[in-house]
């Protein structure tokens, strides 16, 4: 036996569900022969047992069809990768650093915000996923450029769609277009649940999740579900978005996960023209907001129409235009999230263990309005308002 039959005689045995096989997915790991002996492992992040037993049963008749003596088969999940140190539940353990981008209102730029911070990461060597948690108004596809693409599906596991050098999904991208949505909680967290675990996301260093706008299920769900390494708000400069920012912040703190910052999005403008920059709803007036959660301003963009035509048209304004006063700014934001997430990592990384539910499994915490997940919080206990 060669390392080339075995691959040739695996690459027959398909990945239960897609088109693709083991070894085109790259599941293949550490094969060994000895005369016609063969062992190998198969990593995948499918925890059904049924899916392990297939990939033996299928990979064992393949090889012995091809000549091999003894089969030894180990499908196993992969190693969590030793950059991340966090601990507790993680139903995406293939992730090593997960990013909540959120805010206190819809239409502040949360959207815009995580797709160029991903962007953005990625453009630094950064292996980067976008997740589009967003479940009432999933804009990601559109603003990525890849609204008419359909994902490769089969049973309940999807492939993320790929564009800009990062890895993407969306309900945008499983739904028709316009579809409109009514969700109760619990489908909610099923949604998100799905989102980490039935996505072939590869492994990332990071995940960066646009979260539907406020404090509610589906962030309560992500931090019970993975352990988000750090959040980031997004805000405006008017005292309307302050107010609810803080809300965002406030979640942050009672899910125990640690903020990597605050972006003043719409923050004055930059006249195309002249580039003379006015204020139009405030300029800096989210300071005090971030010296009161012990944080920084990470980026002030400003409002520009580039900003809105490149989400409009899919071309986002970090790829299509890096040199732009918003695309260097929006870089200098994802670099000083990459260090805050690399210092939480240093030392000791985050635990999700005190915000698990309290409420028996598939109803909400925060549906119930009752229990407390963050059991050393005061008032609203899991964070949702
Ligand atoms: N700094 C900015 N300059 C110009 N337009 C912006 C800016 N930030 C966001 N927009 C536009 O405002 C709209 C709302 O932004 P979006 O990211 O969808 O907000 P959210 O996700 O918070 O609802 C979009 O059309 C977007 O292109
Ligand atoms: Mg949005």
């Amino acid at each position: 036996m060669t390392e080339e039959i075995v691959k040739s005689a695996l690459s027959k045995v398909m990945y239960p569900g897609f088109t693709k096989d083991i070894v085109t997915f790259g599941f293949v790991k550490d094969i060994v022969i000895n005369g016609n002996d063969v062992s190998f492992n198969v990593e995948i992040t499918s925890s059904a047992p049924e899916v392990a037993q297939q990939i033996t049963d299928e990979a064992t008749e393949a090889l012995k069809t091809a000549g091999a003596s003894n089969v030894t088969v180990n499908v196993k999940a992969p190693q969590m990768p030793r950059e991340s140190s966090s601990h507790g539940k993680n139903i995406a353990p293939q992730v090593k650093n997960f990013l909540m981008v959120s805010s206190g209102k819809g239409g502040v730029g949360k959207s815009t915000t995580s797709v160029n911070i991903a962007i953005a990461l990625a453009a630094q060597g950064k292996k980067v996923g976008l997740l589009d948690a967003d479940i009432y108004g999933p804009n990601i596809p559109r603003m990525m450029g890849v609204a008419d693409v359909k994902p490769e599906v089969n049973g309940n596991k999807v492939l993320p769609i790929k564009a800009y050098g990062i890895e993407m999904m969306s309900m945008g991208s499983l739904m028709e277009e316009g579809q409109s949505l009514i969700w109760r909680g619990a489908m909610i967290m099923k949604a998100i649940e799905q989102f980490l675990r039935d996505i072939l996301w590869s492994e990332l260093d990071v995940l960066v999740i646009d979260m539907p706008p406020g404090t509610g299920d589906a962030q309560l769900t992500l931090a019970q579900s993975v352990p988000v390494t750090a959040g980031l708000t997004v805000t405006t400069p008017q005292s309307v978005s302050l107010d609810d920012s803080r809300r965002s912040l406030d979640m942050f703190k009672k899910l125990n996960i640690p903020i990597a910052g605050v972006i003043e999005n719409m923050s004055g403008f930059i006249a195309p023209d002249t580039g003379v920059e006015y204020d139009i709803f405030g300029k800096g007036t989210s300071q005090p907001m971030a010296d009161e959660f012990d944080t920084k301003i990470i980026a002030e963009i400003p409002i520009e129409p580039g900003i809105r035509t490149g989400g409009d048209e899919g071309k986002p304004v970090t790829f299509a235009n890096p040199t732009s006063e918003s695309a260097k700014r929006f870089a200098a934001a994802a670099e000083s999230i990459w260090a805050t997430i690399e210092e939480i990592n240093a030392n000791g990384g985050v635990d999700n263990q005190a915000v698990q539910p309290t409420t028996p499994p598939g109803v909400s915490a925060c549906s119930t309005g009752g229990a407390s997940a963050a059991p050393q919080s005061s008032g609203g206990g899991c964070g949702c308002s």
